[in-house]
């Protein structure tokens, strides 16, 4: 049960069931880096309050959460009406991640059949299950993008850095525990590869400079902040060996939704002939999508943009506004990433090109079947 990373030297995850299964624990991510905090969630509506006001984030870790949610949820109601009550107010809260929606159909396809007064506890051993899981996810996809890393890294003069660019934060607090843009940098960094974080800040709400930064400096990894215009300038100069960046929800021709600015940064990576790279566990694919037009974006209020928190000359947490107050300000939360910008996706099954074929290969059981016409020319259509 021990976390990745050390939070003044006692080992965290990211979210932990009580013991008697009444309540989880959770990383209150509003706070950090300037206080590390912990919460309790005991209800539907405090777990759907933290994933909605951003508690937790990050793709697997909102799936894990909502799961949790669920089971906490089915301890006062275990109706059909209650659970899908639940079901309903936890897919509402953020419209991006696929991994929500997946944790809950996972959740509710595992409870239904059952009597309602088995479904407390059985919800949250499932919960339990989807936790454990996304942790063994990481470990193999940190595994095979370590690989590439070396790979990448051979023929480097010996002591030259592996110079890797990431965006937004798709690390141990984007997930239960390791992460999975930064999985592979950990294991690398573990295994005494030099290497380097260029860690984008992120705007508007600077996951990068507020969480990256800080679980890359708890594990102590190299890495410096730069400013999200910053990206471009380093790949053309030849600074940044590859990019590497998490998804929230991939479709089944490997087109990539993440984080706005994402795709900015793979234009200039492609440009530059700089790998792109986008790691991504299996509850991050949505098969039902062809491909990424109808992805959801999220729109996120205002005052994201308008406004910034950080500390004051005392230490003291505040908001500041950045913009005149009569401003308007638009706030996508995430972007599209064609798939031919992307090098490769690096799953728990290994690497693979971001096309059908690509993922088909590596989830024959998953993913949708071709057109008959397709797989057999000689039918008629
Ligand atoms: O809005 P956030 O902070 O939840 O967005 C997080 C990201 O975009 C991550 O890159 C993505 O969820 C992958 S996390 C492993």
């Amino acid at each position: 049960m021990l976390g990745v990373v050390n939070v003044a030297g006692i080992p965290y995850r990211t979210i932990w069931p009580d013991p008697g299964g009444s309540a989880v624990g959770i990383i209150d991510q509003t706070l950090l880096p300037h206080r590390f905090a912990t919460a309790r969630l005991s209800t539907l509506a405090e777990v759907a309050h933290a994933i909605r006001a951003m508690l937790v984030r990050g793709a697997p870790l909102i799936g894990a959460t909502a799961a949790y949610g669920l089971a906490l949820a089915l301890r006062n109601d275990p109706s059909d009406t209650g659970l899908a009550a639940a079901r309903s107010a936890l897919l509402a809260t953020r419209p991006t991640a696929v991994n929500l929606a997946w944790a809950l159909t996972r959740m509710a396809t595992a409870l239904a059949p059952l009597p309602p007064a088995q479904r407390a506890a059985a919800a949250w051993a499932e919960a339990g299950r989807i936790a454990e899981e996304d942790v063994a996810l990481n470990r193999a996809l940190g595994e095979h993008g370590c690989a590439r890393l070396e790979q990448l890294a051979r023929g480097h003069a010996p002591g030259r850095r592996l110079e890797i660019l990431t965006h937004c934060n798709a690390g141990w607090l984007a997930t239960v525990d390791l992460g999975t843009a930064l999985a592979p940098i950990y294991l690398a960094h573990n295994r005494g590869l030099p290497l380097h974080v260029w860690v984008d800040e992120t705007r508007p709400r600077n996951q990068g400079a507020s969480l990256t930064a800080w679980e890359l400096g708890q594990h102590g990894v190299p890495h410096t902040l730069l400013s999200d215009n910053a990206g471009g300038h380093l790949l053309q100069h030849g600074r940044v060996d590859a990019v590497i960046v998490g998804a929230d929800r991939v479709a089944a021709n490997g087109d990539v939704v993440n984080k706005i600015d994402t795709y900015l940064k793979a234009l200039a990576a492609h440009d530059c002939g700089v790998p792109f790279f986008v790691a991504v566990p299996g509850p991050t694919i949505d098969w039902s999508l062809p491909d990424g037009s109808s992805i959801p974006v999220e729109e996120r209020p205002a005052r994201e943009v308008t406004h910034i928190h950080g500390l004051d000359s005392r230490d003291q947490l505040i908001e500041v506004r950045l913009s005149p107050s009569s401003t308007p300000a638009a706030n996508p939360a995430f972007d599209l990433t064609p798939a031919r910008l992307i090098t490769a996706l690096i799953t728990e099954r290994g690497l693979c090109p971001a096309t059908t074929n690509g993922l088909r290969a590596l989830y024959p059981e998953l993913a949708p079947l071709p057109p008959l016409a397709a797989t057999n020319p000689d039918l008629p259509s």
